[in-house]
């Protein structure tokens, strides 16, 4: 990461005024160890995820950083957020191709991880009844709630086009990095 220091100043009055300066932190690369184990890598991501969002309040470009963090360190297929709006949830920030818009309660694995409240691992997404294909190239994937004040208010989904790539150790992980987000 680079501090860059920029320097404003006015002409106020006839007379130059140094009237502000400020620290904008440019993130440019994600540092991921490349012979490590996920668990490694998870380790290695999250204080930069921390440093990436911590200071910035907005909920939408969080999860648009994160999303993009995600992809560039493990390169998922598909990486984003569902909103929960009314009886809805409504797509968010990701990263991959383009995906269904809306979702119902209890419909598709987003659906039904919203409807009983918890994270869902799917090894084959075709022996997951009622699984919605938003791309055909989807074989797993991985479904985590995010809560605001006990109700569920997000969903972080996240597609492999391999069978079967998510484990305990991704969910475990994306619990910790979904948990950074301030609802
Ligand atoms: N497969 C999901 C739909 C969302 S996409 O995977 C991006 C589901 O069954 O709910």
């Amino acid at each position: 990461m680079n501090n860059i220091r920029i320097n404003r100043a006015a002409f106020i009055g006839g007379a130059i005024f140094h009237i502000h300066s400020f620290d904008t932190q440019v993130a440019e690369n994600l540092y991921i160890p490349v012979d490590s184990s996920l668990k490694e890598k998870y380790e290695a991501l999250i204080p930069q995820l921390e440093a990436l969002i911590n200071d910035e309040p907005d909920l939408i470009a969080n999860m648009a950083n994160m999303a993009a963090a995600l992809k560039e360190a493990f390169g998922f297929f598909w990486v984003g957020f569902y909103r929960v709006e009314g009886e809805q949830l409504v797509l968010g920030p990701f990263q991959g191709p383009v995906a269904c818009t809306r979702i119902s309660y209890g419909k598709g694995v987003c659906g039904t991880a919203w409807k009983e409240k918890r994270t869902l691992l799917v090894p084959d997404v075709d022996q997951f009844p009622g699984h919605i294909a938003c791309s055909s190239l989807s074989r797993s994937e991985i479904v985590l709630p995010l809560f605001s004040e006990g109700e569920v208010s997000a969903l972080l989904d996240i597609d492999s086009d391999q069978l079967d790539t998510f484990s305990d150790v991704d969910a475990f992980y994306l619990e910790k990095i979904a948990s950074l987000l301030n609802f």
